[in-house]
This record gives structure tokens, sequence and C-alpha cells, in this order.
């Protein structure tokens, strides 16, 4: 059901760090490159998983890791206009790290597609962001959305949103992929959230 598809992968690149005077510190000295890859879409979750956990490696701040994680999300998957992060704060979603346009900083409890995530504390998949009442458009491309909140402890941290273009762009492998990335980065972050 799932064919072949093509999407990037992040290569670290080899430093001529000594010609730069860089820090010899692997961790210091990160660049990447993406390359193409073929692959089916589980097989693109499962290198994005494994691409992420390099990334955060003996690092535990929420900002620098849900930055790396939106931007790794960007090169990766494709067929995406936004993704990125709101974090609780105060009892409403205010924006964090992201990758698209500029978006709407403030998102009450139960309100749109991302509040509607947190008052459910469950993934949204929305196939078609016309017919959801309450969406809150922020980038006028988006069709479709999926949103995961962040959890630990019963407690939302705050949400993971994708935007498409392409009505009904994710389905349950993409649900999938998207849920056990953020698992993965809430065991690997210290969320400094109110
Ligand atoms: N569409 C979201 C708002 C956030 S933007 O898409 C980045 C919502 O309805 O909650």
């Amino acid at each position: 059901m799932h064919g072949s598809m093509r999407f990037g992968v992040l290569k670290p690149v080899a430093e001529r760090a000594e010609r730069r005077g860089a820090s010899q510190d692997p961790l210091e000295n990160l660049m990447f490159a993406v390359e193409p890859f073929s692959g089916t879409k589980e097989e693109m979750y499962e290198e994005l998983l494994r691409q992420a956990k390099g990334l955060l490696e003996g690092e535990r701040d929420m900002i620098a890791n849900a930055a790396n994680v939106s931007a790794l999300i960007w090169q990766i998957v494709p067929d995406l206009n936004w993704a990125g992060f709101y974090f609780m704060k105060g009892g409403a979603l205010v924006l964090g790290p992201f990758q698209g346009k500029p978006a709407c900083v403030r998102i009450s409890v139960g309100k749109g597609v991302c509040g509607t995530a947190v008052s459910t504390r469950a993934t949204m998949l929305v196939e078609d962001v016309h017919a959801f009442p309450g969406h809150i458009a922020c980038d006028a491309a988006s069709n479709a959305e999926l949103v995961v909140p962040l959890t630990k402890g019963g407690r939302v941290l705050g949400v993971l949103d994708l935007d498409s273009p392409s009505l009904r762009r994710f389905d349950a492998v993409d649900q999938r992929g998207f849920e056990q990335l953020v698992a993965f980065l809430v065991a690997a972050t210290d969320f400094d959230v109110r």
C-alpha cells in the first residue's frame, strides 16, 4: 500500500576543522548535507528517529532540541509547509521553534487543531482542515494537519504541529512515525513549561 518514496537523509559532513581553526569536538563542529534516499514511508520514519537520536545525543535543552527536531523534519519529510512546536505557558499554547512561515503565537486550550489536541490529549489527524470546525489558519497553503501532543506523566507540555498543502496528506503511518518521534523527544529533553 505504501510504495517507495523519495526523501532526504542528513549526512554529517567531515569538516576541514584544522583549516578553519575550528573545534575538533564533533559536537561543536557539526555540518550536514541532505542526500536523496528512496524507501518506504515506514523506512523514512525509522531514518527520522535514528537521526533525531544522533542529533540530540548529549543535549537536553528544550529550545535546542525542539529547534533541531523541527529542522530535521523539514529536511527529511516531504510535502509539508509548516513543522514545529507550541509549548504550554500560563495555561495556553505559545509558539516555539518551527520551520515554515511566521505563525500565530498564542492558541487557547480547546481552540483550533492544536488546542483540541491539548484538551483531548490525543493526536489530531485532520485530512481536510477546511472541514475542521475552528481550524486556525496560519498559512493559507495548509490543507491537511497532524498535531501530536507532548505528554509526560499525564501532563501536556505542548504539541508538535505538521501542516501540508496536500489534502489527506497524513495517514496512520505518519501518525505512528511522529508519535514515536515525540515520545523520544519528551524522554530526551528537560521541558521548562508552566
Ligand atoms: N492550524 C493550527 C494553528 C497553528 S498553525 O497551523 C502553525 C490550529 O488550528 O491549531
